[in-house]
C-alpha cells in the first residue's frame, strides 16, 4: 500500500521554503560510489519522490538528464515553480508504476522519501528500470539532530528535542523504517552488490526561523496541525521563543548549525 502524505499545497509550499537539499558528505558518499561502481558519467538519473526537487538539482549538477517524479501534483507544481533547470524534467506519478523502459535507468535516487513507498512494488521497479550495472541510492536523514550555537549548543538541542518529541507523537508508523536505519529497505533491495551506511553526518547551515520551518514542513506536524492546531501552533511559537532567549537574541534570522545524521543505501544491479 502507497502511503500518500505531503499532498496539499499549503504544506508543498512550507516543504518547499524550508527543507534542505543533501548535504555535502551525502552528496559525497553518493558519488564516490557511483564513481566506484562506473556508474558515472551517467545519461539519465531519476529522482524519485523528489518532492519540491531538493536532491533533483543537486543530480542535476553531476549528471546529463534527470527525472525528478512524485506522486504529488502539489510537490511537482513547487518543483517546477522554484527553478527551471535545462536538464531537469518532473513527471507525476507513484514510485511503484515508473513510466520508464526496462533497463532504460542508469541511476535511480531517492531522498528522505523511501520509506512513504510500498517496498516491495518498489523494489520491483528498480530492477526492472535500472540497467544492468546501474545504481540505485537511497537515503534519508533521521530524526538525530543536534544544534550549534556558540556555549548553549546543549541547551539549544534539548529545546529542539523537547519539542520534535511532541511533534513525533503524531508520526505515522512508516517512521520505523528510519528509526531503523532502513535496515528494512536495505535487505529489500534485490542487488547483489549493496551497503548501507548509517553515520553520515552533515552540517545545514540554517537560521532559527529555518529550523521552526524545518519542523512545520515534518509530516507528522502537519497531522498536529489537523488534530490540535492551537496546540500545535503555540508549540513552535513558544519553541522559537526558547530559542532565542537561550541564544540571547532578538532575530529569527540568526545563523545556527543544524547537524543531521544520514542514512544511506547504496547498490549496484549485476550485469
Ligand atoms: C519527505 S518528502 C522528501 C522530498 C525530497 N526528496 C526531499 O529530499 O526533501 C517525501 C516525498 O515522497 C513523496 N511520496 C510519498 N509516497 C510516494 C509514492 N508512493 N510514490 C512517489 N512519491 C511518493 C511525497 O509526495 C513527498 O514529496
Amino acid at each position: 500500500m502507497t502511503t500518500q502524505m505531503f499532498e496539499g499545497r499549503g504544506h508543498a509550499a512550507v516543504y518547499q521554503k524550508y527543507r534542505f537539499a543533501p548535504g555535502k558528505e551525502l552528496q559525497q558518499t553518493i558519488l564516490a560510489y557511483l564513481q566506484e561502481k562506473k556508474a558515472i558519467p551517467a545519461e539519465l538519473v531519476v529522482d524519485v519522490g523528489c518532492g519540491s526537487g531538493q536532491g533533483t538539482r543537486f543530480l542535476a549538477e553531476h549528471f546529463k538528464k534527470v527525472v525528478g517524479t512524485d506522486i504529488s501534483e502539489a510537490q511537482i507544481q513547487e518543483a517546477k515553480d522554484t527553478s527551471s533547470i535545462p536538464n531537469v524534467s518532473y513527471l507525476v506519478c507513484p514510485a511503484e508504476e515508473l513510466p520508464f523502459q526496462d533497463a532504460s535507468v542508469d541511476v535511480l535516487a531517492s531522498f528522505t522519501a523511501a520509506h512513504w513507498f510500498d517496498i516491495e512494488k518498489f523494489m520491483r521497479e528498480a530492477q526492472r528500470v535500472v540497467r544492468p550495472g546501474g545504481c540505485v541510492a537511497i537515503s534519508t536523514y533521521t530524526v538525530d539532530m543536534s544544534l550549534r550555537y556558540g556555549d548553549c549548543s546543549e541547551k539549544l538541542t534539548k529545546i529542539f528535542r523537547e519539542c520534535w518529541d511532541q511533534i513525533l507523537k503524531y508520526a505515522h508508523n512508516r517512521l520505523k523504517f528510519v528509526l531503523e536505519n532502513y535496515k528494512e529497505i536495505f535487505e529489500a533491495l534485490p542487488f547483489p552488490d549493496k551497503k548501507r551506511i548509517t553515520d553520515i553526518y552533515d552540517k545545514i547551515p540554517m537560521t532559527v526561523e529555518g529550523v521552526v520551518g524545518y519542523l512545520e514542513s515534518a509530516s507528522p506536524y502537519q497531522t498536529f496541525m489537523k488534530n490540535d492546531p492551537e496546540a500545535a501552533k503555540s508549540l513552535l511559537q513558544e519553541t522559537e521563543k526558547r530559542m532565542l532567549e537561550t541564544m540571547g537574541v532578538s532575530s529569527r534570522e540568526t545563523p545556527v548549525e543544524f547537524w543531521v545524521r544520514h542514512v544511506c543505501v547504496l547498490g549496484c544491479k549485476g550485469q
